[in-house]
């Protein structure tokens, strides 16, 4: 499209974390220079207690070396721009990106730092890119939309852009948020202070912990059904899967699919929705929705009711389902869904002989 409009182009290949590698890349590019864009970039997610310095020193370099090399192999050319593909996840914080959100917090000063000795300098903290790119790739933007934060179609993203070359700000956020969505996440930076006035004015806000009025109001029991679905929707959000299709509350989240970095998402959503604190191993020890969901009800059972053990529970669960269905109806119910349709706990459908056991124990 530039080469139909007489736009020569140029391509050199070199790795902008190497000074000399840089500096001969520079040398071949007919001078003036008159703009600089940096978008060279690398990922490699993990939680922190797995990173090694290899890994980090191997998403930091493109960003820090390489922008740093341009800032000084450039000073004595009259740039108009010189712009930072920086990314959201400087600003909010990421899950599993420290090395990215500590290359591109470089980004964001280097660009205050070059306007503060007259400097052009720009650094755009970027959320997620559509259709284009690593986080399309990746499918990091539907993970994303879980949260609360849309995505940047590339022609929007190229129409932003060319508007904030145009403005004064040496960095600028652009991502499309649901704000009272994204801080239901339990984020507390004062930084998002004037957002949460706003989205906490909406009615949006008005019910985030109407699970949590649920729950208190509700009798043992009936609390620990209600949490077994609550958190089978949780996971599911978490694992990415449709509404349609809840995990089991029996299976282990790493046999579902989750991943470290999932684990902390979902501690991150019940801390949040459920104004728990929640250790950093919880999801650990307690590894399937039913485990997890009995642990929840503890630390909610209010003060003065006696937290009874999960076998009571459970024993008075089937006992409330069995005076209204003999056991040879139970077992003639071949539609695990009819069940589940009249709230009966999974466990009762799925493991009849072990809940028999149970019964004959007491
Ligand atoms: N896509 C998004 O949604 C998004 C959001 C926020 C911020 N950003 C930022 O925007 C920039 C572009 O993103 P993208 O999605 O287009 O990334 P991308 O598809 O991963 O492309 C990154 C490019 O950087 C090059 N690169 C990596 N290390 C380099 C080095 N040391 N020297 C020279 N080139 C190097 C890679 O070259 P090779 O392929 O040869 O390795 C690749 O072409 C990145 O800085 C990214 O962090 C992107």
């Amino acid at each position: 499209m530039l080469e139909q409009k007489n736009v020569k182009i140029q391509t050199i290949q070199a790795d902008v974390a190497i000074p000399s590698q840089l500096a001969s890349a520079i040398e071949q590019v007919k001078k003036p220079l008159y703009g600089v864009f940096h978008a060279a970039g690398v990922l490699d997610d993990g939680v922190l207690q797995q990173l090694t310095w290899e890994r980090m020193a191997h998403v930091i370099a493109p960003k820090l070396a390489g922008a740093w090399n341009l800032h000084c192999l450039t000073q004595n050319q009259p740039l108009d721009c010189f712009v930072l593909f920086s990314s959201a996840a400087a600003m909010f914080g990421s899950p599993g990106q420290a090395s990215h959100v500590a290359a591109n917090t470089f980004l964001d000063a280097l660009a205050h730092y070059r306007r503060s000795i007259g400097l052009p300098g720009l650094s755009i903290n970027w959320g997620a890119w559509s259709e284009i790119g690593a986080a399309a790739q990746r499918r990091v933007d539907q993970h994303m939309q879980l949260r609360g934060v849309g995505s940047i179609a590339p022609q929007a993203g190229l129409r932003v852009l060319e508007k904030l070359l145009e403005q004064s700000a040496a960095q600028v956020g652009v991502m499309p948020i649901q704000w009272a969505q994204f801080l239901q996440q339990g984020i507390v930076s004062p930084f998002f202070s004037a957002f949460r006035q706003v989205a906490t004015s909406t009615a949006q806000t008005a019910s985030p912990s109407e699970i949590l009025s649920q729950l208190r109001a509700a009798n043992p029991v009936d609390r620990l059904t209600l949490l077994t679905t609550y958190l089978q929707t949780e996971v599911g959000k978490v694992l990415g899967l449709p509404a349609d299709r809840l995990p089991k509350p029996h299976q282990g989240f790493f046999d579902l699919g989750m991943d470290s970095l999932m684990t902390v998402e979902l501690k991150n959503r019940l801390e949040t929705q459920l104004g728990l604190s929640l250790t950093a191993t919880t999801i650990f020890e307690h590894s399937t929705i039913c485990e997890l969901a009995q642990h929840v009800a503890a630390t909610l059972t209010p003060e003065g009711e006696s937290v009874q053990s999960v076998e009571s529970l459970a024993l008075k669960g089937v006992e409330s389902q069995l005076e209204q269905k003999s056991f040879s109806e139970l077992r003639n119910l071949d539609g695990k869904q009819d069940l589940e349709k009249e709230g009966i706990e999974t466990a009762i459908i799925n493991e009849l002989e072990e809940l028999e056991s149970l019964l004959k124990r007491h």
